[in-house]
């Protein structure tokens, strides 16, 4: 029977950290974190470069049932060095990632949840955090083969750099209005392309790009969410009883490529264009 978890209708998730949004996701009770606060998972990195480190790295592994099925929740905690991965924070959250293949592999049913607020590797750690990523890539696409990988880019972060390839590898992705997805963080943009082609403080213009709507509407992603933590809690529990999708959206390879090939790059994107150029393949559009 499906466990109906009563909350205060309409709560925040975004404005939950992620300690709490991990928490929120299990069933009541069942939360227990794996390389807690006081594991001090510290990073060795980030003293030296005169910044301040966090017991738990930014990452929350937390183990428990979603629904009665045995779970994983990986979050990432935006707050900390705007949810950068680093060495720590990259392996605690490959490391869950394996465990639970391990646990499916042998017949162990865990059902996976990422929680996504990142600027991709941390800079401050540079290639420790990209191998962990690519650890976390190789991993979600592994155990995609036993259960759906669901990925949840909330907000206030959003989810760029390496990370968003990790998101776009989910088996399914909810994300919010709120929520930004891309590949290039706005600023790194702005400096590559000039400031007349992407202006990082024109917030409306970023949303309108990169934000969870924007990204909807164009087919990247499946699951649009109010920030309401208990729509949000619903929507995973669905894709956790819908298990594996039939087909996943990043292995659409040739459709996203024709799509790509036909961009005339010689005059400036507008939001609309990007949506009609996208709305062909678009399956909710
Ligand atoms: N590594 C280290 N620190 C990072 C980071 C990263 N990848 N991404 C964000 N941060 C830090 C910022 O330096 C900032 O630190 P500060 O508060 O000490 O100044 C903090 O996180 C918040 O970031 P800020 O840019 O102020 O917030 P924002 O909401 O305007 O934008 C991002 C957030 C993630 C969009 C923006 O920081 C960004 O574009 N980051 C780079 C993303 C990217 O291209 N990554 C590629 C690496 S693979």
């Amino acid at each position: 029977a499906q466990v109906i978890k009563t909350g205060v209708l309409g709560e925040s998730f975004i404005e939950m950290n992620t300690r709490q949004r991990c928490k929120f996701l299990l069933d009541e009770g069942s939360f227990r974190e794996v390389l807690g606060c006081e594991a001090h998972t510290i990073s060795p990195w980030l003293m030296p470069q005169g910044v301040v480190p966090q017991t738990d790295d930014g990452c929350v592994v937390a183990k428990g049932t979603i629904n009665g099925r045995n779970s994983v929740v990986v979050g990432i905690e935006g707050i900390f060095q705007g949810g950068s991965m680093g060495e720590i924070s990259g392996v605690k959250m490959a490391a869950a990632l394996d465990l639970a293949l391990r646990d499916n592999q042998n017949g162990i049913d865990t059902q996976v949840v990422l929680l996504l607020e990142t600027g991709g590797v941390r800079l401050q750690e540079a290639n420790l955090g990209l191998a962990a990523i690519a650890d976390i890539h190789s991993s979600i696409i592994a155990l995609r083969e036993y259960v759906p990988v669901i990925g949840v880019v909330a907000g206030a972060v959003g989810c760029f750099g390496g990370m968003s390839i990790a998101a776009a590898l989910c088996s399914t992705l909810i994300v919010t209005k709120e929520a930004r997805l891309g590949l290039n963080g706005p600023a790194v943009i702005e400096q590559e392309a000039g400031i007349e082609e992407y202006d990082s403080r024109n917030r409306p213009f970023i949303w309108s790009f990169t934000g969870g709507e924007q990204r909807f509407k164009t087919g990247l992603v499946d699951f649009f969410a109010e920030d309401d933590a208990d729509q949000i809690r619903s929507m995973v529990v669905e894709q956790i009883n819908a298990g594996k999708p039939a087909s996943i959206r990043c292995e659409n390879v040739d459709h996203y490529l024709s799509i790509l090939n036909q961009v005339d790059t010689s005059v400036q994107a507008t939001s609309e264009m990007v949506r009609a150029d996208f709305a062909k393949g678009a399956s909710h559009e």
